[in-house]
C-alpha cells in the first residue's frame, strides 16, 4: 500500500489534511520547531486544550482540535532524545507513528501529515528515522487513505526520497 504515502516539502501547518502531526515535548505545552509553528498558525486556543491534556509519554500521542488550522486536528506525539541510539530510541519513534495511527483511526481521521518527528532538536539521525517512519507508514491501519510525509528542508527530501524507493 505505498500508494498513499507522499511527500511533500514546505510548512507543514499548510496542510489541510484531517490531521497533523505535532512534533512535541512532554508537557504538550509548545515549544520551537515545528511545535511552534502549528501553535502560532493554530491560535491560542490550541494551548488551552493542551493545558487540559496533562503530559504525554514519549512514544505516546494525543489529540486535539486544529483550530485555525486548515486540517481538522492535531495529533501532538513525543518523540525521544537521540542518546546515541542505545536507549530505545528507535523502538519509542517507532511508537510515535504506530500512537498517531491508532489515535488517527480511533477518532475517524483518514489523512495525516507527520513532520519528521524527532530529528530536529531532538537529534534523532534522519536517515535513521526516516527507515522507521517509511516502516510504520506502509504497515498503518487500513482505515487510513493518505498518508503525507513532510520535509521542512531539501535534504530532508532527498533522504525521505531514497528511503521510499527501497
Ligand atoms: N513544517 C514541517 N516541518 C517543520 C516545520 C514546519 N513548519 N518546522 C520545523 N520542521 P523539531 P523534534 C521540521 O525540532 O526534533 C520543540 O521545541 C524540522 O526541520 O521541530 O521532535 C518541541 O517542543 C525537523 O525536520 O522537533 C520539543 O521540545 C522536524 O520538523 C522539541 O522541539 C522536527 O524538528 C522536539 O524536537
Amino acid at each position: 500500500m505505498t500508494d498513499r504515502i507522499e511527500l511533500v516539502q514546505g510548512d507543514i501547518t499548510r496542510l489541510a489534511v484531517d490531521a497533523i502531526v505535532n512534533a512535541a515535548n512532554n508537557s504538550l505545552l509548545g515549544g520551537g520547531g515545528v511545535d511552534g509553528a502549528i501553535h502560532r498558525a493554530a491560535g491560542p486556543d490550541l494551548l488551552a486544550e493542551c493545558r487540559t491534556l496533562g503530559c504525554c509519554d514519549t512514544g505516546d500521542a494525543k489529540i486535539t482540535g486544529g483550530y485555525r488550522l486548515p486540517a481538522g486536528k492535531v495529533i501532538h506525539t513525543v518523540g525521544p532524545v537521540w542518546h546515541g541510539g542505545n536507549h530505545r530510541e528507535d523502538d519509542l519513534l517507532a511508537s510515535c507513528y504506530r500512537r498517531c495511527f491508532a489515535v488517527a483511526v480511533e477518532n475517524g481521521i483518514k489523512s495525516i501529515a507527520f513532520p519528521s518527528i524527532s530529528t530536529g532538536a531532538y537529534g534523532f539521525p534522519i536517515e535513521r528515522a526516516a527507515r522507521i517512519a517509511v516502516a510504520e507508514a506502509r504497515k498503518a491501519p487500513a482505515a487510513i487513505d493518505r498518508i503525507v510525509f513532510v520535509t521542512f528542508g531539501a535534504g530532508d527530501r532527498g533522504v525521505y526520497e531514497k528511503v521510499l524507493a527501497e
